[in-house]
């Protein structure tokens, strides 16, 4: 995760479903830097009180470039600015490569589900340390990308590319190119209106007393307050694992663009009437449409 304010929500999902196990996170550059990143990560898991989910910070750059930020978006501190105090938690002394490559290596075949929430730097990383780990990996749960499947399928960072592919499409390319089960949650289910936080949502929110939700109120005030709306883009990530039922996905190839002009980070699908050995790129699981009970579902699980 990058440390922004969606992470923050993804993390508080997450730890707060009984149906998946958070073994680690690692912290990597992205919308803030990733020592940052690792601060929100620890705030998120000091306020759950889960000090076993270990937070490893991660590489502090993109692989062949520099890296972006989002401070207009998230804030400078990446939670919008909420001047929340410093976690007493510390990240953990080994490097985010080698607390995952520790934890897959002690797991069973197909075991661990990586969700990715910020440039894929870190995974690609490690899939080129430690290929090895490959095997013990179910699939990969991406929050990236935008397709054109749907209308809502164009880019964020430029008019084609999202931001987290665009900041590190040579890590995406790494990724996608793995041969490991590839999920992908893009900007063409990410940003469908119905699946917003809204102003009714934030009241609601703010209206409950749990400490998930005092502390959402705070991160999303600012955003709320500039336009009135939230995307929940990587809480989107994680509840495709939770809650699969939620979730359409179909088959489609999809290449990475690292060389464009005017695209790079353009996740292209090829979604021509082709027969499958004459279609360009790697097969994907790609989300096609979220049911709108996703919103009452995240809602639910922060009260
Ligand atoms: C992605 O970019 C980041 O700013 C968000 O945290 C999310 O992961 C959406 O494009
Ligand atoms: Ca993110």
């Amino acid at each position: 995760m990058d440390g922004g304010i969606d992470d923050a929500l993804a993390l508080i999902l997450a730890l707060r479903s009984p149906e998946i196990e958070v073994a680690g996170i690692t912290a990597v550059s992205g919308n803030v830097p990733v020592e940052q990143a690792a601060i929100n990560a620890l705030r998120v898991v000091e306020l759950l009180e889960r000090p076993d989910v270990w937070v490893a910070e991660g590489l502090a750059r993109p692989l062949a470039r520099d890296p972006i930020r989002a401070f207009n978006f998230h804030g400078r501190d990446g939670l919008g600015d909420s001047n929340l105090p410093q976690p007493k938690l510390r990240p953990t002394a080994k490097t985010a490569l080698n607390a995952m490559s520790e934890t897959l290596t002690s797991a069973k075949k197909h075991e661990v589900t990586i969700i990715c929430t910020g440039p894929l730097t870190n995974l690609a990383s490690l899939l080129i340390e430690s290929p090895h780990v490959k095997s013990r990996i179910e699939e990969i749960v991406v929050m990236g990308g935008a397709y054109g499947i749907t209308k809502y399928g164009v880019g964020n960072e430029t008019p084609v590319a999202e931001f987290n592919i665009y900041s590190d499409p040579e890590a995406a390319k790494i990724v996608f190119e793995a041969e490991i089960r590839l999920k992908t949650v893009g900007l063409d289910v990410t940003t469908i209106p119905q699946l917003e936080l809204v102003k009714r949502d934030y009241a609601r929110i703010k209206k409950s007393r749990g400490k998930a939700s005092m502390f959402a109120t705070r991160i999303l005030e600012t955003n709320i307050r500039a336009h009135g709306r939230f995307t929940l883009h990587d809480p989107m990530a994680v509840a495709a694992k939770i809650r699969p039922s939620l979730y359409k996905f179909s088959d489609c190839r999809v290449t990475v663009e690292t060389k464009g002009e005017y695209t790079t980070g353009m996740t292209v699908a090829d979604r021509r009437d082709l027969k499958e050995d004459q279609l360009q790129g790697r097969p994907v699981m790609m989300c096609s449409d979220v049911d709108p009970g996703f919103k009452r579902f995240f809602l639910d699980r922060l009260n």
